[in-house]
């Protein structure tokens, strides 16, 4: 090794020691015959110093050195004087007095200050991700993604699991997105699809025995971004044998509980973590992800509104729909500005309206006072239980829209109304999602999670009948408004899986061309099987409080899924074109970034 120690280790009780250290120019002082440098390697930080004691040769290296030049350093550590310690720095109290410097690779100026927490355009630091990795933040999470994967890989190997690899290059697992797919030289004309999820191969390691299979599994999928999204995403991959839905919940519910307060200084706000139906979740929380580090909950207004006489209460009541509410806190002084805000956002989730009902000290204020009579208005600040100082804000429209629009009021407003401890993690189950779910643009039903989920026994005779009313054996784990994994138990029978996939609108031919395999392989003796699969980077992600699932992965790729360091994707030459067989259609090319 270059180095003896390593420079944030350094500590009072090595004053008197000599130690060679190694690592980056962090910061340089100099003070005419007396310099400073702070000497960073990813253990921390330890002052150096050169002064006139220093020999001649290390004076002169001193005086060269830049931010982020690498450079070795052998010197005796030594006590700071009385009241020049540095409270701030845990190797504060100590200094390392240069006797030998050696420059092992100067640095250009850095594009951006590595020794600064400044804010940095993302996309500079998306080009040159390997300086923004330098920054503690960056050091923090991904130390933090480790420690959280080998907990993780630990937990479940003493409990019997066997972690396995899958392959990348597979044929289509549908997960609901689109396939990134991999031309094939020997077989031109042929693609590969990359997993979006391993989700056959674990079934089909269930098929072989495994009984309990894990991995920390990379998934691909094309679908647009978002701040909880990327194109390459890391699943811890789970699969279970003769289980039910209760111990795959057990399982990963201890594993959670066990883990972030191992890895993190987050707690978790319930134990056992709280259990919603969907529909539950829905119609209390308008999400089916729901935040539960705060209330807002919603309120079904509809038996008043039949009755009302507001006519588009009364309409939407009559045409099956529903009123519902949302008491907001303290917020009767919004301005009409304000108002107009939420208005929009509701409008931007599918309503066609928002009515809202201020409480004051000494009166109730509406629009709705046009239209309904004093008890009404009573009835419906009661049953908000709007107190002084509380606006109350409606919405009439089918029932799952009125829920959906209010629920996305609430994740706006939930953080900005609570004054939220930002360590805690709301953990969640969803339960009973519907199986399928009609797609009106395709005029299909099409699975709420995936093909292979299984329905709940006591619905599976209205496969077909009312494929609409069909609950799944699906489960979710949320926590802070965050969906961070999805499982369930799944189809093991050919017959039955045959009926779901012509649910899907998918001929015998066709399933058998796809999934003939799985088919095949649940003749042969196919355990009952479920599992899940949790998103490492979501999850890693909230433990670090981090707003952006790109602050926990080292390359991330940007909006548009392009890699700004490796200017991913390119095109390819002629030649590799014409090994594959294929002919590029595109005349013109976006520019990826
Ligand atoms: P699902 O599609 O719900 O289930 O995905 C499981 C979890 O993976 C994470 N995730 C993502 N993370 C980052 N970027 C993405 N684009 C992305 N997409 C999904 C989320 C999500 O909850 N095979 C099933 C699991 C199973 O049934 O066992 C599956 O993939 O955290």
């Amino acid at each position: 090794m270059l180095k003896t120690h390593n420079c944030g280790e350094l500590r009072a009780c090595d004053a008197g020691s000599t130690v060679t250290l190694a690592g980056w120019v962090h910061r340089r002082r100099d003070h005419g015959g007396l310099m400073f440098f702070d000497l960073r390697d990813r253990s921390g930080i330890v002052q150096v110093v050169c002064d006139g004691s220093s020999p001649p040769e290390v004076r002169e290296a001193a005086s060269t050195l830049r931010p982020e030049y690498v450079v070795q350093v052998k010197g005796r550590v030594l006590r700071r004087p009385e009241g020049l310690e540095n409270p701030d720095l845990p190797t504060g109290e100590v200094e390392v007095a240069a006797a030998e410097l050696t420059v092992l690779n100067p640095s250009r100026t850095p594009v951006f200050y590595i020794n600064e927490d400044s804010e940095i355009d993302e996309a500079l630091r998306l080009r040159y991700r390997y300086l923004d990795l330098r920054r503690p933040r960056l050091q923090r999470n991904l130390i933090l993604r480790h420690r959280t994967v080998k907990f993780i890989r630990d937990f479940l190997s003493e409990r019997g699991f066997v972690e396995i690899e899958t392959p990348m290059l597979i044929r289509s697992t549908p997960e609901g997105a689109r396939d990134y797919v991999v031309p094939s030289r020997l077989h031109p004309g042929c693609f590969y699809a990359l997993p979006q999820s391993p989700q056959q191969l674990k079934q089909l390691l269930m098929v072989a025995g495994f009984e309990r299979y894990f991995q920390i599994a990379r998934c691909m999928r094309d679908e647009d971004q978002r701040a909880d999204r990327q194109p390459e995403f890391t699943q811890l991959d789970l699969e279970m044998s003769f289980v039910d839905r209760e111990d795959v919940l057990e399982l990963v519910e201890s594993l959670f509980t066990a883990l972030v307060p191992t890895v993190s200084d987050r707690r978790i706000l319930q134990v056992p973590f709280p259990r919603l139906s969907y529909q539950e979740a829905i119609a209390r929380y308008g999400s089916d992800k729901p935040d539960l580090r705060f209330g807002l909950e919603l309120v079904d207004l509809t038996p008043l509104a039949a009755e009302s006489s507001f006519q588009i209460f009364r309409q939407a009541v009559a045409a099956g729909g529903a009123v519902k509410g949302m008491r907001l806190p303290g917020c009767a002084g919004y301005s009409r500005k304000q108002i107009q805000e939420l208005t929009d956002l509701a409008v931007k989730n599918g309503a066609k309206g928002l009515v809202w009902i201020a409480r004051t000290a000494d009166e109730v204020r509406s629009p709705l006072s046009r239209a309904v009579g004093e008890g009404e208005m009573q009835a419906l600040v009661q049953a908000l239980a709007l107190e002084p100082g509380d606006l109350g804000l409606l919405v009439a429209d089918d029932a799952r829209v009125a829920s959906l629009v209010l629920g996305a009021l609430r994740s706006e407003l939930g953080p900005r109304l609570t004054a939220l401890d930002d360590r805690v993690l709301a953990f969640a189950w969803v339960l009973d999602f519907p199986l399928l779910e009609w797609n009106a643009e395709e005029g299909r039903w099409q699975a709420v999670h995936h093909p292979f989920t299984a329905p709940l026994d006591e619905d599976l005779p209205y496969l077909e009948t009312d494929p609409g009313r069909v609950r799944a054996k699906a489960y979710d784990i949320v926590a802070n408004g965050y969906e961070v994994g999805g499982g369930s138990i799944r189809i093991h029978r050919r017959e039955v899986q045959e009926r779901m996939f012509r649910v899907l609108g998918l001929g015998d031919e066709e399933a058998r061309a796809q999934f003939g395999h799985l088919l095949e392989a649940f003749e042969f003796g196919a355990p009952p099987h479920g599992g899940i699969a949790p998103g490492i980077d979501r999850l890693v992600m909230l433990l670090a409080g981090e707003p952006n699932i790109r602050e926990v992965i080292a390359f991330p790729k940007t909006q548009r899924a392009a890699d700004l360091m490796l200017g991913a994707p390119a095109p390819i030459s002629e030649r590799q074109l014409e090994e594959l067989g294929l002919l590029v259609r595109v005349e013109k090319r976006a520019n990826p970034a």
